[in-house]
């Protein structure tokens, strides 16, 4: 039956009649809070390429932790930086480093908070890739003048994530994206001990523009060439599919979609054929660009935010990481019926 009769405003008339009929609700305990941190005592330094965020020390992120859970913030997905760079990435897996300094310390504080450490070498290798660098070699097809060694490299991040369960992370999360690395890491978990700890896999991460303030913030743009031999093509969905796939096949507890907004396709599709937790990573350039746009005054902010969680949501996803958490949490607590 179709209009007169039917008629789809009605259910739009009010406040209480819309919030009964909503398919999609962003809910707090669905968002994860991107913090960074750096070795030292008592830093708080404005990230400018991140407005609203900082770089941290380990202790004075702990001591914030307090008024970071009061806001209705339970996870968070910690990113380091060391004192020193080097072609072994060893601060990365230092257990004195910043991440793991941290994540001890916040898991002394709060046993329930949920943390979650992003394991890569990029932000501690001089050269800035994700991976082992080696000379090319003479018979690859390949004309960079140097290739990721990629078997080479899961050594390491199996010693980065080992070196994060130590700590006390809940979940790790490799963001390499080298072919393997899910399996080596839950080797090395296991073997450790550490059958506990979860990983939450940067399954499907494009190569994308959409990472430039990241990568200011963290200090690890690669210094040459880019990451498109080791992340994925943005006209690919199908093998999207396919890197989910393996990852779930390797051990992954929890599978991830990034970016988000301009990806949500790649959610739906990810959600529609497999039944495991989805997370999507609202990434820097996306954060960047409703500021911008809000700073111009061509956008509301609290509107832009949680139209674009909502839609993130509404493709599939289970759990976001966001860099607005903690404006989300604020308004999900003030929520008034609209
Ligand atoms: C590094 C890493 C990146 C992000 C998360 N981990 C950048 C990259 O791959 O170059 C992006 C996060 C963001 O843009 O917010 N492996
Ligand atoms: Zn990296």
């Amino acid at each position: 039956m179709s209009f007169p009769a039917t008629r789809l405003r009605r259910l739009r008339q009010q406040s209480h009649l819309r919030a009964l009929i909503r398919e999609t609700d962003v809910a707090s305990a669905r968002l994860i809070l991107p913090c960074f941190v750096r070795p030292g005592h008592n830093i708080k330094r404005p990230i400018a390429a991140l407005p609203g965020h900082f770089h941290w020390s380990p202790d004075r992120l702990a001591k914030t932790l307090g008024r970071v859970r009061q806001q209705g913030i339970t996870a968070l997905l910690l990113f380091g930086l060391p004192r020193r760079k080097d072609a072994r990435a060893s601060e990365a897996y230092d257990p004195h480093g910043a991440v793991q300094e941290t994540v001890r310390r916040l898991k002394d504080r709060d046993p329930a908070l949920v943390v979650m450490t992003d394991v890569c070498l990029c932000g501690y290798m001089r050269h800035g890739h994700c991976g082992v660098v080696q000379r090319r070699h003479p018979r690859t097809v390949n004309r960079e003048p140097f290739t990721i060694d990629n078997d080479a490299t899961l050594e390491l991040l199996a010693k980065v994530a080992v070196s994060h369960a130590e700590a006390g992370a809940d979940l790790v999360a490799p963001s390499d994206m080298m072919d393997g690395r899910v399996k080596a890491i839950r080797q090395a978990l296991d073997h450790r001990g550490y059958t506990h700890v979860g990983i939450l896999s940067y399954a499907a991460k494009y190569a994308s523009a959409f990472y430039g303030p990241f990568r200011e913030a963290a200090d690890s743009a690669p210094q040459r060439g880019d990451r498109r031999s080791y992340q994925m093509d943005a006209r690919n969905v199908r093998e999207a599919l396919r890197e989910v796939a393996l990852d779930l096949d390797e051990g992954a507890d929890l599978v991830m979609v990034k970016p988000a907004l301009p990806y949500l396709d790649v959610i739906a599709a990810v959600r529609a054929k497999f039944p495991v937790p989805i997370a999507a990573f609202q990434v820097s350039g996306e954060f960047a660009m409703i500021k911008a746009a809000v700073a111009r005054g061509w956008m509301n902010e609290p509107s832009a935010v949680m139209e674009s969680l909502t839609a993130i949501k509404r493709a599939g996803a289970d759990l976001i990481i966001t860099y607005f958490a903690q404006a989300a949490a604020r308004q999900l607590r003030h929520q008034r019926m609209r």
